[in-house]
């Protein structure tokens, strides 16, 4: 099977910080490691090395190769006794460098490394000086496709699509922070049998709707039930309705125009709410594939994967009890002839090397079946750590107080835009209740009960591991204690007023100022501080936002510790402690950033 290359090279939209990036603290100790390795097991060249973050006493980092090297080494001529010396040589063997402070050996041959303070609080204040983009990963790709959001025409944007729409987007955000080219594609469903339903129900209704048909429409949900009623009790009408497909799919102009009236309707109300989210995304729609399908499908005949099967045209997955349908048996294409032709288009038009679909994991069957698909067509390698790759993202359902299906008092589905008026509107009226209103001017007020608000829903949503379930509960996620939004917001605003209380020129101290890290509550900021690289790194490999919550709320954690130790205001130390509040709140707003959610600086 043919594989395209791993292609490593940048492209031209890397900021010049980048030259500065140096790798997170564990790329940089690995590169050490690796040259200690191949001088004590100088017969095994390609050992990688492992090295893992500790909280043990210990140290700061561990390498753990020693058992694995003592398994390759064993009852072969060997200078060693058993994992403790291969530790000790490791360890005797490492470069000299400025960022190991001193190395010990524990247990079975576990390297462990401190980090010298100083070493800690100059990285820090380099990226105070440079900015935050030098700690940006580098990631094994340079472009991805993320295909987030993506609801259907006609149909509500619910609370299922909130999850796709910003877990998609603290995706996407990542990644172009880590300086892949992100082409973010809303694949919305605006193909299918349904639109001849509507369709014919909007000529009915509205002879005029050349004219009209966007005001007269209206509520397009609305519209959507009654046309489906329509066409389960009216035979004729069903009739009708299955002929429209046939005319719009065969291009017919007056059908075709229809469709895109009523497409138009959709888009605009899909486009209000990534407004109020500050959502950025591409449309290329179902439709947009569908002169593609027959080309690739024809492909894909060709190297003899697609097979008859009862009348529909099939790809038949091994291990699984049902073909891939490619084509129905009237004829027609479906979800999976669009999804494969998409891939396609993403990986030869866009060149894309990662594309990541999210979508609840009720759909993890479909795309299992066709990444198999796109394998045995050698689209993609077998092999799931070589890129090109493709990745499913699921998420668990949305639960409400009685842990079934969210939905409002009378059933029904629950909308987005009724989500976030809700929770601005308590946001605000707990500022107003605080007095903020007599202190900020009207548009403040606005503007940071939705920041407030919408970052509430979207931290509530994206702490969670996104495989499982959770329940939506305003009143939890708008508390300002415990793991929430609200709480991080505040205590980014707490550290802001610290900074501005003091009266000093924070960017001036940036250049004139010296970060030490005296105390142990100071220390410990200041390493977490610094592993905030690795920690995206990892979140973007493994594509869990959860964990960069994790991170944040531990950051302001580590700020309250060492905020309850180390007096700031008039002390000997001051300038080192502005110096470490501020690099707390650049990174406290990155992450905020990373997440989608806007930072307020004062509450
Ligand atoms: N429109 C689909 C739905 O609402 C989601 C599409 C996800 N993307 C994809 N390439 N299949 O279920």
């Amino acid at each position: 099977a043919k594989t395209r290359r791993f292609l490593t090279i940048k492209s031209a939209s890397v900021s010049p910080m980048a030259e500065d990036n140096e790798g997170t603290v564990k790329q940089q100790l690995s590169k050490l490691f690796e040259t200690s390795l191949r001088m004590t097991i100088p017969d095994e060249p390609d050992l990688e090395p492992l090295v893992v973050k500790c909280t043990g006493k210990f140290g700061d980092y561990q390498c753990n190769n020693a058992m694995s090297c003592w398994a390759k080494v064993k009852g072969k001529k060997t200078e060693f006794k058993g994992p403790p010396s291969i530790g000790q040589a490791i360890a005797k063997n490492l470069p000299e460098s400025e960022m190991i402070e001193s190395c010990s050996i524990a247990g079975p041959g576990f390297v462990n490394v401190v980090l010298p303070n100083q070493w800690i609080a100059k990285s820090i204040q380099k990226m105070l000086e440079r900015g935050i983009g030098i700690w940006a990963p580098k990631l094994p790709v340079s472009r991805a496709v993320v295909d987030f959001s993506s609801p259907n025409i006609a149909k509500e944007m619910h609370v299922g699509h909130l999850r796709s729409t910003i877990i998609g987007d603290t995706i996407a955000r990542m990644l172009e922070y880590s300086n892949v080219e992100v082409l973010r594609r809303n694949h919305v469903g605006d193909w299918g049998t349904q639109f001849g339903m509507l369709i014919e129900y909007m000529f009915e209704k509205f002879p005029d709707w050349e004219n009209a048909g966007e005001q007269a429409i209206g509520d397009l949900q609305a519209f959507y039930k009654a046309s489906k009623l329509k066409f389960d009790a009216d035979p004729v009408f069903k009739e009708k309705a299955q002929q429209a497909v046939v005319l719009l799919q065969g291009g017919n102009e007056k059908y075709r125009k229809a469709w895109s009236t009523i497409c138009e309707i959709s888009r605009k109300e899909f486009h209000q709410v990534y407004e109020r989210l500050g959502i950025s995304l591409e449309e290329k729609g179902e439709s947009f594939y569908n002169p593609y399908i027959p080309k690739v499908l024809e492909g894909l005949s060709n190297q003899g994967l697609i097979v008859e099967s009862e009348g529909a045209r099939v790809i038949v997955i091994e291990g699984k009890q049902i073909p891939l349908i490619v084509v129905k048996s009237d004829g027609g294409y479906n979800y999976a002839s669009t999804d494969l032709t998409a891939l396609w288009y993403r990986l030869n038009e866009e060149k894309a090397e990662w594309i990541v679909y999210v979508t609840d994991v009720g759909q993890k069957l479909h795309f299992e079946m066709f990444f198999t698909a796109a394998k045995l067509a050698g689209w993609l390698p077998a092999d799931e750590k070589l890129y090109p790759k493709t990745s499913h993202v699921d998420f668990g359902l949305v639960l409400g107080d009685d842990k079934k299906r969210f939905r409002t008092r009378s059933s029904e589905v629950v909308r987005l835009v009724d989500l976030l008026d809700e929770a601005k509107t308590r946001c605000k009226a707990e500022l107003v209740e605080r007095g903020k209103a007599l202190e900020w001017t009207a548009e403040e007020l606005e503007q940071i009960a939705e920041a407030i608000g919408y970052g509430a829903v979207k931290y509530a949503d994206l702490k969670n591991n996104r495989s499982t379930n959770y329940t939506f509960s305003f009143d939890q996620m708008l508390n300002d204690k415990g793991n929430t939004a609200v709480y991080l917001q505040y205590a980014h605003a707490r550290i802001c007023s610290i900074i501005r209380k003091s009266g000093k020129d924070i960017e001036e101290l940036k250049n004139t100022g010296t970060i030490v890290l005296g105390l142990p509550e100071e220390r410990s900021l200041g390493l977490h501080l610094l592993q905030f690289a690795e920690v995206v790194e990892e979140a973007c490999l493994s594509l869990l936002p959860n964990v960069l919550c994790e991170y944040l709320y531990n950051l302001s954690e580590h700020f309250t510790r060492f905020y309850a130790e180390c007096k700031v205001n008039g002390t000997p130390e001051e300038t080192s402690r502005l110096l470490l509040c501020e690099a707390t709140a650049v990174v406290m707003r990155q992450c905020f950033h990373l997440l989608g959610i806007v930072p307020v600086y004062k509450i």
